[in-house]
């Protein structure tokens, strides 16, 4: 494994690799894995789990990271090709990448969608701009359109609780007071599919996943013996479900226009999951990625209850990238 882009480019037997590893890593400490080699994380935008989880599973494994916030503390990034860099930004992404490259075995990017142009998102121009340069392994930190990382953990929390290969799967999107990112839903959707379970985006009108995002996930699907549905119809949706996995996304019938995306909005703030949601399911798992709003995305009942595993999902965060980290740094590559 050279990078870590995209959970869903791999073979399943890959991530079940994976997430063997990680259990390992979770089970018994390896407190060499690591030594000797620095990771460099580059953060263009905020985070508490990944950064949190990536830095403290690093050093579980005996290596060193460096964390670097363009624009807080280091200069500005310029990620567009041949711009006239008379603004505030300082440092290309062209010079600024293979100069961190110099000082780490390995970065980790993160790089959130511009939210203006779907088509460029879905293309992940950004992060593609800065991860290009880079002559060392990349980990997707959460980009545009995915997040792999968030991926590998949510399939090993399947595991762990033993959900049902092939167990009905819902991703619900869930109300919001601003459009938030397609990452996590889409690497979501394709993590399910790629698990073969039975997969329902339940969303409402305006609010579909990209048509590459579905057609990939339905791709997947046919292979892994998986299937993928949309409805607007909660009921049906929930019916017999093992798993709810609440997100927030915006509009990509608006993309990138706030106001209209506001106003579609407006008038959905009873998607917000709560108790009676779980009635006709089997007694479903509630995920969530995190952060979430609470009483906004999901009702404090369902949050605090039970059947939420949202804590193990942070956890799982930890071990996933640990296993990570591992094969992109020790992996034989004759192998
Ligand atoms: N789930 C997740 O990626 O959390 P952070 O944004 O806090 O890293």
């Amino acid at each position: 494994m050279k990078d870590f882009l995209d959970l869903a480019a791999l073979e399943p037997e890959r991530v079940r690799e994976l997430v063997a590893r990680a259990r390992q890593f979770e089970h018994t400490p390896h407190p060499d894995a690591l030594a000797g080699k620095v990771i460099a994380l580059l953060f263009m935008n905020p985070s508490l789990r990944t950064l949190a989880s990536m830095q403290s599973g690093i050093a579980r494994l005996g290596g060193s990271s460096f964390v670097i916030t363009p624009g807080q503390g280091t200069w500005a990034f310029e990620t567009r090709p041949g711009v006239v860099m008379d603004g505030d930004r300082a440092e290309h992404v062209r010079e600024a990448l293979p100069v961190l490259a110099r000082y780490a075995d390995a970065i980790g990017i993160r790089a959130f969608a511009d939210g203006v142009d779907l088509d460029a998102d879905v293309a992940e121009t950004t992060f593609n701009a800065i991860a290009g340069p880079c002559p060392k392994p990349v980990i997707n930190l959460e980009s545009a359109m995915n997040h792999p990382c968030q991926a590998l953990a949510d399939f090993k929390t399947l595991d762990d609780l033993e959900v049902p290969a092939d167990g009905r799967f819902v991703l619900t999107w869930a109300w919001h007071p601003r459009a938030l990112p397609l990452a996590v839903p889409s690497a979501t959707v394709q993590m399910a599919a790629l698990r073969g379970m039975d997969v329902t985006v339940l969303r409402p009108d305006g609010f579909d996943l990209p048509d590459a995002v579905m057609a990939r996930a339905r791709s997947i699907a046919e292979k892994t013996g998986g299937r993928v549905d949309v409805t607007d119809d909660r009921r049906a949706a929930l019916d017999g479900a093992h798993v709810v996995y609440a997100k927030s996304w915006g509009s990509t019938k608006n993309y990138g226009d706030t106001a209209t995306d506001m106003q579609l909005r407006d008038k959905l703030r009873d998607w917000c999951v709560a108790e009676s949601w779980f009635a006709n399911t089997r007694d479903a798992r509630f995920m969530h990625c995190l952060p979430v709003r609470r009483n906004v995305v999901v009702a404090d009942e369902v949050l605090d209850g039970p059947r939420s595993v949202v804590l193990r999902q942070a956890e799982n965060r930890m071990w996933g990238q640990m296993a990570v980290l591992d094969r992109l740094l020790n992996e034989d590559e004759t192998r």
